[in-house]
């Protein structure tokens, strides 16, 4: 079995000095879409028009870990409804859809901007800050603990593990590295030690958390047993925390390498949530997805056979021309819409009001607040490959505005 086609590698994008950029790389991938791999078992995709069948296509399923082609890194979020097909993932995001409506999601904004207005005067007599350290990542993670109910003081140690699991979801087709899987394995192991000790209290003395209504749904009866508890606690904690803090990072990142769009919003606030939008379509937080084919699955002119693994490039289809004009330019201004950064069909990002409102309140103190940032270059990226984004992100002011 060989990994390569003629002119282009998946594992490619694995190269480190391509992490600041992949997008040249990601262009090339999208115009030799579909490229299937493996004998035709793997088929990549870079092309929005398939990204976006695939998604909504009845044969895509979310359980990888059916697939042979599977690594076995893949499976430590097998339990999560975020690798479940229906019925079992209709069951399990109805329990948790209730905590994300739009009405519940716009009744955190006072609660956002506090917590930004307080990141901010922490460092506001420093003259610099790490973006990344002092807003984009506490925000989302005290925002998504306040929401499940996970006490300020154990925010470090999730850190970690968080770290850890989202580094697991990088694709490693050809090599599965059984350190990165044994070190994602344990940081899983971790978690639910931590989440059954707070289970175990709301079961006794229950609060008005999320934890708390999810174990009401699990005392119910056969609505959702321990271990899909305990997954779907994880999977909300570390799909709130890793991407977000990536949306922010880019988004600011992107406005200061591109000064007219600073401008642009400083000017006119009401562009924030275009430029959240436009973030996401540029440089979006979660790279790539994939899924299985049960049955035969159809992408573009080729067809994974049953079995197989379709990967959809998704930070190729959100550049592609056919469907955006000019789509290397960073653009707030741009028509939004049509981007795939949370996906698309059932599986559509569960937090995606969340996330939009976190980086608008965020945004929109940045470019109204922030007196001339300048950015430290050169930038520093994460290892991550499909969770995409900056380990620091160095700036300097001459002062905070206060509110
Ligand atoms: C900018 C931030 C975010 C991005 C780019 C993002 C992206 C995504 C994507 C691409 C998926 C679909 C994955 C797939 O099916 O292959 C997804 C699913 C999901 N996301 Fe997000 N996400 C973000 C923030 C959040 C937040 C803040 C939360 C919750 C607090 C969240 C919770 C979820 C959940 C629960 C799913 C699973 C949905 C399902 O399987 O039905 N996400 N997200």
């Amino acid at each position: 079995m060989t990994m390569t086609s003629p002119t282009i590698d998946l594992t490619m994008l694995a190269d480190p000095a391509l992490r600041a950029d992949p997008y040249p790389l990601l262009r090339q991938m999208r115009e030799a879409s579909p490229l299937p791999l493996i004998d035709g078992l793997l088929v990549v995709t870079g092309r929005h028009r398939d990204c976006s069948a695939v998604l909504r296509h009845p044969h895509a399923s979310s359980e990888r870990y059916r697939s042979a082609l599977t690594a076995p890194n893949l499976e430590i979020s097998t339990l999560s409804f975020l690798s479940l097909d229906p019925p079992d993932h209709t069951r399990l995001r109805r329990l948790v859809s209730s905590a994300f409506t739009p009405r519940v999601v716009t009744a955190l904004r006072p609660r956002i901007t506090e917590i930004v207005d307080s990141l901010f005067r922490r460092v506001a007599e420093q003259g610099r800050m790490d973006v990344i350290d002092d807003l984009a990542y506490p925000l989302p993670v005290q925002i998504i603990s306040e929401l499940l109910g996970v006490p300020a003081e154990d925010h470090e140690r999730l850190r970690a593990w968080s770290a850890q699991l989202a580094r697991g979801l990088d694709p490693q087709f050809t090599d599965p590295d059984p350190e990165r899987v044994a070190v994602a394995e344990g940081a899983r192991t971790e978690f639910n030690r931590y989440f059954s000790t707070l289970i175990a209290q709301r079961r006794t003395h229950p609060r008005e958390d999320l934890l708390s209504l999810l174990v009401h749904a699990e005392s119910e009866g056969d609505k959702l047993n321990e271990e899909e508890l305990l997954a779907t606690c994880v999977l909300l904690l570390v799909a709130g925390h890793e991407t977000t803090t990536n949306l922010i990072a880019n988004a600011v990142l992107a406005l200061l390498r591109h000064p007219d769009q600073l401008d642009a919003l400083r000017a006119r606030p009401d562009l924030v949530d275009g430029c959240t939008e436009e973030t996401l379509r540029y440089d979006p937080p979660v790279q790539m997805t994939t899924r299985a084919a049960r049955g035969t699955l159809p992408v573009g002119e080729v067809e994974v056979p049953d079995g197989g693994i379709a990967v959809l490039l998704i930070a190729a289809a959100n550049r592609d021309p056919d469907v955006f004009d000019e789509p290397d330019r960073f653009d707030i201004t741009r028509k939004p819409g049509g981007h795939l950064a949370f996906a698309a069909g059932i599986h559509f990002c569960l937090g995606a009001g969340l996330a939009r409102l976190e980086s608008a309140v965020a945004l929109d103190a940045f470019a109204q607040r922030i007196v001339a940032p300048r950015l430290l270059e050169p930038v520093e990226y994460k290892a991550n490959i499909n969770l995409r984004g900056p380990a620091r992100l160095d700036v300097t002011f001459d002062a905070i505005r206060s509110l």
